[in-house]
C-alpha cells in the first residue's frame, strides 16, 4: 500500500490537457503547406513569423497590432465592418509589399486614416506580413472548430467524467480530492455546454446568417437611409421571386457615395467594381423552401396584402439578414388556417368572385385560406 499519487493517472490529466489545448494553439500557428508563394521565397518559419506578425503576436516597441483583430480570419456571426483577410490578402496579391507598407504606413482616406493609425513596422516585417497574406488567398477563412475535434473532445472529457465519479464514489484509489474537483468541473462544464450547444443546432438552422459577398446592411439602407423594401424587392408583389437587386440598383447611389461610415470604402468599391467588370454579385440565399414546395411571393406580398415582416422579421433592424422564421410546413399551415384571403382586386381566386363581392357588401364572412384549399397538398406540393 502506498500512499502516493500514482503516476499512471497523470496519463489522463496530460492527455486531457494536451487535447484541451492543443486545437487552440494549432489554429493559430499551424502552417499546413510550405509551398512557397509570392515574389520572394519564403520557408515555412518566415511564413509563421508573418502569421504571428499578423495576429499581434509580436511585439515591437511594447506595442503590438493585431490586424486579426479587425480583418477576420474566420467566419463571423455578426457583422465585421472590416475587410476580412482574405480578401484584403487578394487584393493586395498581386501588389509589392512596397504597396502593403504605404497602406499600412502612410494610409489615405477618412476610414483608413483612423484604422490604420500609428502603426510601426519594419519593411522586413511588412514583407513577412504580405507573405503570409498571399498565403492566406490559398486558405479561405475558416470555419468554426471542425466537428470531428468536438467530437473527440466531448468522449474524452465524457470518459474523464465517468472515471473520476466511479473512483470517487466506488474505487476510492485516488486519494487526491483535488484532481476529481478538477476533472469534474472543467469536464462537466465541458460536456454541458456541447450539449447545449448541439441541442440548439439540432433540426432546422435557427439563425441561419451566412456570410455574404459584400457586407451589406439592412439597418443601413432600409433602416437608416429609410429605403423602401421595394425599391430594391421590386418583384416581390408580381413575381414568384422577390428576387436580389442587380448591381445597376446600388449604383443609383454609390456612384456616388463611395465611402461607407462603417466599412470606409473597401466594401462599396467591391460593388462599383463588381458592376463595372458587369459581375454579378453572388448574393447566398437564406431563405430556401426544398425544390418539392411551391411559394410565391406574387400571392403572399401582393394578393395577399401581407407584410414582408410577417415571414421575415424587422429586417430593417440587422445588419445581416438572419433566418426569422424557419420555413415548415407547419409554420405556412398555421398562417393558412388563421389568415383570410384577401379577394379585393385579387387575381388568383377570379372564380370566387361572387364571393368576393358578397364579402365587400357585407354579406358574407370573411374566408380563411384553408376554406379555399390552403392546406391542400397539392397547392403547395409539385
Ligand atoms: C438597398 C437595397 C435593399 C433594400 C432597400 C432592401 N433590401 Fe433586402 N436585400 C438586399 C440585398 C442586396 C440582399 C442580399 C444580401 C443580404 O442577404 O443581406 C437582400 C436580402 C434580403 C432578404 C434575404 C433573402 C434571402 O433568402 O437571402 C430578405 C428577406 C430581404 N432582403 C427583405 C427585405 C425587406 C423586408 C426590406 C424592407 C424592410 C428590404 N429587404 C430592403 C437589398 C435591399
Ligand atoms: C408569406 C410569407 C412571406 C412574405 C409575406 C414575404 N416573403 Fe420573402 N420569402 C418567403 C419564403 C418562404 C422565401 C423562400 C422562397 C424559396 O426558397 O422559394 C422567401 C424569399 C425571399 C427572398 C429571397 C429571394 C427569393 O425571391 O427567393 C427575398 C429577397 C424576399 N423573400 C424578400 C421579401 C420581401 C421584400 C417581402 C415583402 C415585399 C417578402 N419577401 C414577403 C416568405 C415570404
Ligand atoms: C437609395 C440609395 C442607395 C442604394 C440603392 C444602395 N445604397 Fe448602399 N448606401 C447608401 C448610403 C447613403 C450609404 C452610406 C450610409 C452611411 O455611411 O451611413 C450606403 C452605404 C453602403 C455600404 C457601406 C455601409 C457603411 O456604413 O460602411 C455598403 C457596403 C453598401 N451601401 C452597399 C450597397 C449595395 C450592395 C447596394 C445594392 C444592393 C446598395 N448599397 C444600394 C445608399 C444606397
Ligand atoms: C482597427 C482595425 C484595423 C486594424 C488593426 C488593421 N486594419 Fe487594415 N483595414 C481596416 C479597415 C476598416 C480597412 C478598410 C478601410 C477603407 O477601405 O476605407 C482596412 C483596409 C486594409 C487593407 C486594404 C487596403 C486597400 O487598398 O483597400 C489592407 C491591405 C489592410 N487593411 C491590411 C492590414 C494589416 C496588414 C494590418 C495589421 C498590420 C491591419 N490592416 C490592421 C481596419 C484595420
Ligand atoms: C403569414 C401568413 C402566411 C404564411 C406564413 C404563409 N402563407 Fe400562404 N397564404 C397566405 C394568405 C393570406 C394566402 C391567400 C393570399 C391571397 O389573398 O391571394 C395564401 C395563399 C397561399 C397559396 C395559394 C392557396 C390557394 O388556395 O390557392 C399557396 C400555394 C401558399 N399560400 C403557399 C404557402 C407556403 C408554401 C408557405 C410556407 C412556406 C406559406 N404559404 C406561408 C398566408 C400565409
Ligand atoms: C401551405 C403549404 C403546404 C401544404 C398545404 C402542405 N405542405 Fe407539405 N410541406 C410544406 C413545406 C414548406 C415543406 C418543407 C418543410 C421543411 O423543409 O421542413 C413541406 C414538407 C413536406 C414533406 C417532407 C417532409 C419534410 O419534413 O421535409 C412531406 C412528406 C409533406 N410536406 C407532405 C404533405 C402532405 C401529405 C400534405 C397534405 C396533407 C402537405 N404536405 C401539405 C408546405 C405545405
Amino acid at each position: 500500500m502506498h500512499n502516493s499519487f500514482p503516476v499512471e493517472r497523470l496519463r489522463y490529466i496530460f492527455l486531457f490537457l494536451a487535447v484541451f489545448i492543443n486545437p487552440i494553439h494549432s489554429s493559430y500557428f499551424q502552417v499546413k503547406d510550405s509551398s512557397i508563394i509570392g515574389k520572394r521565397d519564403f520557408d515555412t518559419e518566415a511564413l509563421i513569423r508573418g502569421e504571428r506578425l499578423f495576429y499581434g503576436l509580436v511585439y515591437t516597441d511594447n506595442k503590438s497590432i493585431n490586424c486579426a483583430h479587425c480583418h477576420n480570419t474566420r467566419f463571423s456571426d455578426t457583422l465585421n465592418w472590416n475587410p476580412d483577410a482574405i480578401e484584403i490578402s487578394k487584393k493586395y496579391l498581386d501588389k509589392s509589399a512596397a504597396d502593403l507598407g504605404r497602406i499600412l504606413l502612410n494610409p489615405a482616406g477618412k476610414k483608413m486614416t483612423q484604422v490604420h493609425k500609428g502603426f510601426q513596422l519594419t519593411n522586413e516585417e511588412i514583407a513577412l506580413i504580405k507573405a503570409y497574406m498571399d498565403k492566406l488567398t490559398v486558405t479561405g477563412l475558416k470555419q468554426h472548430k471542425p466537428v470531428i475535434t468536438n467530437l473527440f473532445l466531448f468522449i474524452i472529457a465524457s470518459v474523464l467524467f465517468l472515471f473520476s465519479i466511479i473512483d470517487l464514489l466506488i474505487i476510492k484509489r485516488l486519494k487526491k480530492r483535488w484532481i476529481h474537483l478538477f476533472i469534474l468541473t472543467s469536464a462537466g462544464i465541458f460536456v454541458t455546454y456541447s450539449l447545449v450547444i448541439g441541442a440548439i443546432s439540432i433540426g432546422h438552422s435557427p439563425g441561419y446568417a451566412p456570410d455574404q459577398p459584400v457586407k451589406f446592411s439592412h439597418a443601413v439602407h432600409a433602416g437608416q437611409n429609410g429605403t423602401d423594401c421595394l425599391y430594391c424587392h421590386s418583384y416581390a408583389p408580381y413575381s414568384k421571386s422577390a428576387g436580389f437587386p442587380a448591381e445597376n440598383v446600388c449604383m443609383n447611389c454609390h456612384l456616388l457615395v463611395r465611402n461607407g461610415t462603417r466599412s470606409g470604402a473597401f466594401e462599396i468599391a467591391k460593388v462599383i467594381r463588381d458592376f463595372e467588370e458587369l459581375k454579378p454579385i453572388e448574393w447566398i440565399k437564406v431563405y430556401n423552401l426544398p425544390d418539392h414546395v411551391f411559394f410565391s411571393h406574387a400571392q403572399h406580398a401582393g394578393a395577399g396584402g401581407l407584410n414582408c415582416h410577417e415571414c421575415h422579421g424587422t429586417v430593417e433592424k440587422t445588419d445581416r439578414i438572419k433566418i426569422a422564421n424557419e420555413l415548415t410546413m407547419g409554420w405556412c399551415i398555421n398562417c393558412h388556417r388563421t389568415r383570410n384571403v384577401n379577394f379585393r382586386n385579387n387575381k388568383f381566386y377570379t372564380e370566387y368572385r361572387e364571393l368576393s363581392e358578397k364579402i365587400g357588401k357585407g354579406e358574407a364572412d370573411s374566408v380563411t385560406v384553408e376554406k379555399i384549399g390552403g392546406t391542400e397538398c397539392m397547392k403547395c406540393h409539385y
